[in-house]
């Protein structure tokens, strides 16, 4: 046994008292024999006292190794919260700067940056977003709202605005203003030409950052570019152009027949009726039949018809949000149906239907011979008419462009065309006299002059439809135009190419120089010399290269229907009010109080 027990530092005494004292010399030499007090402990003893350490010190080792891990857990713990707080700091950094410089840009910098407008509305689109989303569709209001105040740095005339020629009513001061980081508004008559013009000369882009929404971006009127647009209005407009129509007429007779036997059925039930349901399914089945050729029964379904309205109205409700969370929508489109249709409102697996039923009609139509489709001319269907084009290039009769031409004119013709004709039967059966006088008028015609056309002479009761395609407001969002190369100017302001400039609808239909009252229904406004005059700002189917292409079916659709239901019945507006009808959220088109059950009569007689 070592000598150096006694000094052997790591000596310890594992038992204590009366019994054997054993220690265990830790000498490098003899290190780990046990040994009592008085010399070396028997091999047994040795290793009885053995154990309980070799349990200690695989604790001690094990402690050791524990504090170890936690100790090098935590300083990698403390290392990575080192690093993400450094790589956050520096992307809080990278941002914040970002942040400014674009700031300083859009504030000071940018080409827009003298223009008149709220700051913030100059800064972000989050300002657009909260009167849009958070206070549903109220951005035109405000907007408006906003004309009136910055309005005043023009208050100075430098000329005076003669909206109606040759009349009295005259004046307005037009403003300009900055309303998103990118794009203006103007609020001038005279200046609808210059934002819409009709010809080629000036171009005019549309703002694709405002059509995405609607997702048909290769359909005419989704189409962003200027030249492409034209090749494929001109190859759609012979479809629609006022000499062809009267060859739908058949189709609307047959829907208005429909349409006037629910009259009937609830003349006798004593049940009311909801025109707006009604009204959307006779304007769907016009637009499917006469654009498809095919044969559509929504309106036979008084049940389909309010469900399919419900939904679209429940699509147009989140287009601002589409507007702003673009993404979103992509990704949603991109779940497969069977996941995607947790996320897809009800309108959205309506528009999926539509679009099978659309590609089978194209499909149906691409395996006809295309000689023999050469030549017919009374083309049945509109996908006939485009895949027998000779101006259209064949990568403009693809499937997927065909199919979403098909969806934008089921979206284009029927809600803006129910919306009319709903307007003006409300504001029509709230005016009795107006209503004689309608009545007095269409008595002049013979069943056989009741054509569309004959209709369309009828001065007063051209007025009222008149009036209310007015009031129903057309497109309402902001319809944005860009002149790509041209440089265009306003009061001093210097407009550069590029700029998304726009006029809505609201600022033009309620501006009261021109139409005083602008919320009340006066068809008188629209007749005689000064009517002809206002005609030129009817902004209800558009200006310009981009004006509604269907402004002939609809007012065929329009005048016949109304002909027909004004003379037909007695009726009486049940629990309706104006608020059903009138415009007071922008969801693209007008839509009235949110929780409107629509219009809804009762027959009389
Ligand atoms: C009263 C009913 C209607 C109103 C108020 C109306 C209104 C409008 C407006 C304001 C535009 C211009 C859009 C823009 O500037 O981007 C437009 C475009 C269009 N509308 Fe109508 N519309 C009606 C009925 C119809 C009907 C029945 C059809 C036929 C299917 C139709 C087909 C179109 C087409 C194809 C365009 C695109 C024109 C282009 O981009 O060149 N519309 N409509």
């Amino acid at each position: 046994m070592c000598g150096q027990k006694e000094k052997s530092q790591g000596s310890q005494n594992f038992s204590s008292g009366n019994r054997t004292k054993i220690g265990l010399c830790m000498c490098p030499t003899c290190f780990g024999a046990a040994i009592n007090a008085d010399g070396v402990a028997s091999p047994g003893q040795a290793a009885q006292a053995l154990i309980p350490f070799l349990r200690r010190a695989k604790a001690r080792k094990s402690d050791f190794l524990t504090m170890a891990t936690l100790f090098s857990k935590h300083m990698s713990a403390i290392v990575s919260a080192i690093c993400v707080m450094e790589i956050l700091h520096t992307t809080i950094l990278v941002i914040s700067v970002y942040c400014i410089v674009i700031a300083l840009n859009r504030l000071y910098f940018h080409p827009l940056s003298k223009i008149p407008g709220p700051k913030l509305a100059a800064l972000t689109s989050w300002y657009e977003f909260y009167f849009d989303v958070l206070q549903p569709g109220q951005y035109v209001f405000k907007i408006k709202e906003l004309h009136k105040h910055y309005g005043k740095a023009f208050s100075l005339p430098s000329r005076p605005h003669q909206y109606v020629h040759n009349s009295d009513i005259s004046c307005s001061l037009g403003s300009i203003i900055r309303i998103a980081p990118s794009e203006i508004h103007i609020d001038d008559l005279d200046f609808l030409d210059s934002i819409y013009p009709a010809s080629n000369a000036h171009k005019r882009d549309k703002d694709w950052s405002q059509i995405r929404k609607l997702d048909v971006g290769m359909s005419t009127s989704g189409t962003v570019d200027h030249d492409l647009h034209r090749l494929r209005r001109e190859a759609l407009h012979p479809f629609f152009s006022k000499n062809t129509i009267s060859r739908f007429e058949p189709v609307i007779q047959e829907k208005i027949s429909h349409l006037v036997s629910y009259f009937d059925k609830a003349q006798a039930s004593g049940k009311p009726l909801n025109l707006s349901d009604l009204y959307y399914g006779l304007a769907r089945d016009v637009v499917f039949e006469c654009s498809f050729g095919m044969k559509s029964t929504i309106l036979e379904d008084e049940h389909a018809a309010a469900s399919l309205r419900a939904n679209m109205t429940e699509l147009l409700l989140g287009v601002k949000i589409t507007k702003h969370f673009h993404v979103l929508f992509e990704a949603i489109k991109l779940l497969p149906a069977s996941v995607g249709k947790y996320f897809s409102p009800p309108a959205i697996k309506n528009m999926r239907d539509l679009s099978l039923t659309v590609q089978e009609a194209i499909r149906e139509v691409s395996s006809k011979d295309k000689q023999a489709m050469l030549a017919r001319t009374d083309q049945r269907s509109v996908f006939e008419h485009l895949l027998s084009s000779p101006t259209l290039p064949d990568s403009e009769k693809s499937l997927a462009r065909l199919r979403s031409e098909g969806i934008m004119l089921m979206l284009a013709g029927t809600d803006a065309t129910a919306k009319v004709l709903v307007t003006t039967h409300y504001h029509l059966l709230g005016n009795p006299p107006m209503l004689d006088r309608v009545r007095v008028e269409l008595s002049s015609l013979t069943p056989s002059t009741r054509s569309a056309a004959h209709l369309q002479r009828l001065p007063y009761f051209s007025a009222c439809i008149n009036e209310a395609n007015r009031l129903a407001f057309g497109l309402t969002g902001r319809n944005a135009r860009i002149a790509p190369k041209e440089e265009l100017s306003y009061r001093g302001y210097n407009i550069r190419p590029g700029t998304s400039m726009s006029m809505s609808t609201l600022c033009i239909h309620t501006n009261a120089h021109v139409f005083p009252d602008p919320w009340e229904f006066k068809p008188d406004r629209w007749l005689g010399a000064q009517g002809k005059a206002l005609q030129k700002y009817q902004f209800g189917f558009g200006r310009g290269s981009r004006r509604c292409l269907g402004m002939d079916l609809a007012n065929a659709e329009l005048f016949l229907t109304l002909a027909a239901v004004v003379t037909g019945h007695e009726m009486e507006l049940v629990e309706t009010s104006e608020e059903d009808v009138r415009f007071l959220h922008d969801f693209q088109v007008a839509q009235p109080k949110l929780d409107s059950k629509g219009v809804r009569v009762s027959i009389k007689g």
